[in-house]
């Protein structure tokens, strides 16, 4: 565990989404006024829906939509308009009511029957996007992430090829599992950012949280272990009830 991991345990659902509101608020006011921009990379799942309700309604004003950059973490290989998408998700929940500029928007074209080119192209917007030189990794100022209960987190699943990715930023990850491609940033990239904050919510992640904070078990089986910020915080917002196996509940 990175040196600068936090563990935030909420009591309720709704305080996890509302301290995660908040760390959000403050990430995007300190990086624009440090440097005149906020760069967020989102995650999909169910869990974070109830934040971007909540960023797009109570935080509504308290975010710097137009210096505001969205990106995302990981997609589905599906059109945006499918009920899968991870954009199409953001888009009903947030992005369609709040101020955000549609250029400041930059979502996975997943509609691309082609995963491995949709990959390709992303990893393009990214290194246009942030300037990279050859090699270089994008240094986010906030990735948000979600964990799966067998350990995934983006769409890095245990004992996939993805989890190896050295130099790729943006990979098509095959998921036997799911008899489909994903695409998803890679550890280079998640590792990079300034800050990542994990949102983990429910009993049936328990014991996974457990095994990923607290025992000895390889990333190849929990991927979420080798989330660690080279230099950068880890903060893993969680309720009670995903932390009730926890030695430390609180
Ligand atoms: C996705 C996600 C994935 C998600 C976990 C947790 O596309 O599914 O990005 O990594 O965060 O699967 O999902 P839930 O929040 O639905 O439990």
């Amino acid at each position: 565990m990175s040196a600068s991991t936090e563990i935030r345990v909420l009591t309720t659902p709704q305080e996890l989404f509302a301290a995660a509101a908040e760390e959000v608020v403050r990430a995007a006011n300190e990086a624009v006024s440090q440097r005149g921009r906020f760069t967020i990379a989102l995650s999909g799942g169910s869990t974070p829906k109830s934040l971007f309700n909540l960023l797009a309604s109570n935080a509504k004003a308290a975010l710097p939509w137009d210096r505001t950059f969205f990106f995302w973490g990981d997609e589905r290989h599906v059109p945006p308009t499918d009920p899968d998408s991870n954009y199409r998700m953001v888009e009903e929940a947030m992005l369609s009511k709040v101020p955000v500029p549609p250029g400041n928007i930059f979502r996975m074209p997943a509609e691309n029957p082609d995963a491995a080119a949709a990959a390709e192209a992303y990893e393009k917007t990214l290194r246009k996007f942030f300037q990279l030189e050859a090699g270089g990794v994008p240094r986010f100022d906030l990735i948000l992430l979600g964990m799966g209960p067998d350990g995934h987190t983006a769409s890095l699943f245990p004992g996939t090829a993805a989890l190896q990715e050295k130099s790729r930023l943006v990979v098509a990850n095959w998921v036997e599992k799911l008899k489909t491609h994903r695409l998803s940033f890679t550890l280079p990239v998640l590792n990079a950012a300034r800050c990542v904050a994990f949102l983990v919510s429910g009993t049936d992640k328990a014991a996974t949280l457990k095994t990923v904070l607290e025992e000895k078990a390889s990333g190849e089986q929990y991927p979420s272990k080798l989330v660690s910020p080279t230099d950068g915080r880890l903060i893993w917002f969680v309720d009670r009830a995903a932390a009730s196996e926890l030695s430390t509940k609180s």
